[in-house]
C-alpha cells in the first residue's frame, strides 16, 4: 500500500516529463524552421514532394545526413547551430513520402515482372491470347466474381467476359504469394480503370 502510493505518482511524473519532452523537441526544429523563414519559400513545410537532392537516397541508409548535406549544399550561409535540427526536421516529413515511392516502384515492378508478358506493359492484352486489364471490369470487386485477390493467388479459368468480348482459357497462379505484395499489386492495377 505504501509502496504502491510513492511507485504510482513518481510514474506519472516520469511519463509526463516524456510527453513533455517529446513535444518540446518537435517543436524546437518547427520553432527553428519558422525562426529561420524557411517556410516562408518553402511554403509545403517539406511534406508535399520529396527533395529533388533524394533522388539517389537507396532505402536502408542513413536519411539525416544526406538532407543535412543537401540543406547545406542549397543554404550555405545556413548557421551551424540549427542545421542539424532541421535535418531532423526535413527527415521526419520526407520519410513518408519516400516510402510511398518505394511502394508504388514495387507494385510496378511486380507488375512488369509477373503480368506484363501476357497482360501487356500497359494493360492492353493481346488480341485472342490474352484479355486486356485496361478498363476491364474485373477490376472492381463484384459478387458474382472472383476478387483480384484470388485471381492472383489462384489463377483463373473457363468462360469469362472482358470489356464486352469472351473469353475462355486458363491463367496459372501467376506466382505472387506474398500478402504484402499482392496488395501493392492491386494498388498498382487500379490504374488501368
Ligand atoms: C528565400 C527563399 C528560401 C528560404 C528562406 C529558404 N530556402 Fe531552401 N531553397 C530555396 C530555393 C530556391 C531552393 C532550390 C535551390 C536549388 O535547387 O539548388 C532551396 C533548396 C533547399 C533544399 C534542397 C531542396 C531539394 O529539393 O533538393 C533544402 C533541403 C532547403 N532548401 C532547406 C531550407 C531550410 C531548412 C531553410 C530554412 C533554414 C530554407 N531552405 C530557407 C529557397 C529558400
Ligand atoms: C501466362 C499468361 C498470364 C499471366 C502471366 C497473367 N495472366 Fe492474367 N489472365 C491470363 C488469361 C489467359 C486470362 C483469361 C482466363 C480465362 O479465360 O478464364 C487471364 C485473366 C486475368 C484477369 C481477368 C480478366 C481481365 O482481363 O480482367 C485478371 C484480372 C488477370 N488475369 C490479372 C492478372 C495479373 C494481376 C497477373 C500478374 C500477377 C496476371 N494476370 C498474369 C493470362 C495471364
Amino acid at each position: 500500500m505504501k509502496a504502491a502510493a510513492v511507485v504510482i505518482p513518481v510514474l506519472c511524473i516520469i511519463g509526463l516529463a516524456t510527453v513533455l519532452y517529446v513535444e518540446s523537441a518537435e517543436s524546437e526544429a518547427e520553432r527553428a524552421a519558422r525562426y529561420r523563414g524557411c517556410l516562408l519559400c518553402h511554403t509545403d513545410s517539406f511534406e508535399q514532394e520529396p527533395l529533388s537532392c533524394l533522388q539517389q537516397w537507396q532505402h536502408g541508409t542513413p536519411l539525416t545526413p544526406m538532407v543535412h548535406e543537401c540543406m547545406l549544399r542549397a543554404h550555405p550561409e545556413l548557421p551551424g547551430e540549427d542545421a542539424e535540427l532541421l535535418a531532423h526536421y526535413i527527415t521526419a516529413r520526407q520519410l513518408p513520402l519516400l516510402a510511398a515511392g518505394r511502394k508504388t516502384e514495387r507494385g510496378a515492378a511486380l507488375y512488369a515482372a509477373k503480368c506484363a508478358t501476357c497482360h501487356g506493359k500497359n494493360g492492353e492484352g493481346e488480341p485472342g491470347n490474352y484479355p486486356p486489364l485496361r478498363g476491364s471490369e474485373w477490376l472492381i470487386p463484384a459478387p458474382d466474381r472472383p476478387s483480384l485477390r484470388q485471381i492472383i493467388t489462384e489463377g483463373l479459368e473457363g468462360p469469362i467476359r472482358v470489356n464486352g468480348q469472351d473469353w475462355n482459357s486458363t491463367m496459372l497462379p501467376p506466382g505472387v504469394t506474398d500478402p504484402q505484395d499482392v496488395q501493392l499489386l492491386i494498388e498498382h492495377l487500379q490504374r488501368f480503370h
